[in-house]
C-alpha cells in the first residue's frame, strides 16, 4: 500500500512571521487520524525556522529546488548537501516554473535529480504538459522525454526513493484543475512506462498529483488509483485548507 503524501510548495512566499503562523496553523489542524504523510517546502531561507519549529513533530521538510552543482564558484546557488544539513527529506526538482521561466533542460532536472539521490533525499520530480501541448495531443510524448532524461542518467533504480508529481502547467496557479480522469489517465500512464521497467518500483513509487487543487477537488482527486497525494501551492499558504486536503488524503 502506498502512503500517500500531501506536500505544500510555498513558492515565492513567506516571511519569519508568515512562517512561524503557517506552520502553527497546520500543526494544530492536523488530524491525528490521518492517512497521508504531510510535508511542506518554504523558501531556502526558512528551512531552519522551520526546521527548528517542526522538531520532533510529524510534518516533514522539504525544499523547492537545488543546485545541478554540488561546490564552488555558481553565485547564487544552493547545493543538495547543504539542505540536507536542515533536516529536509524531499527536493522538488524540475517545477515546471524552473522549467519555463528559468530554462531548466530536461538534462539539468535530471542533474538536480541525482544530486538529491547522492545527498540521500528524495527527489520530487516534476512532469507535466503545456495547453498547446496537450491539444496537440503531445501529452505522453513530452512527459515520457521528461522521465527518460532522468533513467537515462540514473536509471530505474533511481525512482527506487523518489516521488513523481504530475502536474499539467495549464493546471497551475490558472484554477483550472485537470478532471480525476485526466489525471488518472496520465497517472497510470507513467506507472505503466515504469512498470515495463520495473515492476516493483512502478508498484510502490508515489505519484502526486498538481495543479490547482483546492479542499472542494481533492477527495475527487486522491481517491483515483494511481494518485497518491498532492502537490499543492495556492492552497498551501492557507493552514486551514492545506489541513483539508491532508484529511482528503485518507
Ligand atoms: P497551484 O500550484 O496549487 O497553486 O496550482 C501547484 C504547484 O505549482 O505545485
Amino acid at each position: 500500500m502506498r502512503k500517500p503524501l500531501v506536500a505544500g510548495n510555498w513558492k515565492l512566499n513567506g516571511s519569519t512571521e508568515m512562517v512561524s503562523a503557517l506552520l502553527s496553523g497546520i500543526s494544530q489542524r492536523l488530524s491525528t487520524s490521518r492517512n497521508a504523510e504531510v510535508a511542506v517546502c518554504p523558501p531556502f531561507i526558512y528551512l531552519e525556522q522551520a526546521r527548528q519549529q517542526l522538531e520532533g513533530g510529524e510534518i516533514a521538510l522539504g525544499a523547492q529546488d537545488c543546485s545541478d552543482q554540488q561546490a564552488g564558484a555558481y553565485t547564487g546557488e544552493v547545493s543538495a548537501e547543504m539542505i540536507r544539513e536542515f533536516g529536509c527529506r524531499y527536493i522538488i526538482v524540475g517545477h515546471s516554473e524552473r522549467r519555463h521561466i528559468y530554462m531548466e533542460s530536461d538534462a539539468m532536472v535530471a542533474t538536480k535529480f541525482d544530486r538529491v539521490r547522492e545527498s540521500r533525499m528524495m527527489p520530487i520530480l516534476c512532469v507535466g504538459e503545456t495547453l498547446e501541448e496537450r491539444e496537440e495531443g503531445r501529452t505522453q510524448a513530452v512527459i515520457s522525454r521528461q522521465l527518460d532524461a532522468v533513467l537515462d542518467r540514473s536509471g530505474t533504480a533511481g525512482f527506487r526513493d523518489a516521488v513523481i508529481a504530475y502536474e499539467p502547467v495549464w493546471a497551475i496557479g490558472t484554477g483550472k484543475t485537470a478532471t480525476p480522469d485526466q489525471a488518472q489517465q496520465v497517472h497510470a500512464f507513467i506507472r505503466g512506462k515504469l512498470a515495463g521497467l520495473d515492476e516493483e518500483i512502478a508498484a510502490r513509487i508515489r505519484i502526486l498529483y498538481g495543479g490547482s487543487v483546492k479542499p472542494e477537488n481533492a477527495r475527487s482527486l486522491l481517491q483515483e488509483n494511481d494518485i497518491d497525494g498532492g502537490l499543492i501551492g495556492g492552497a498551501a499558504l492557507k493552514a486551514e485548507d492545506f489541513a483539508a486536503i491532508v484529511a482528503a488524503g485518507g
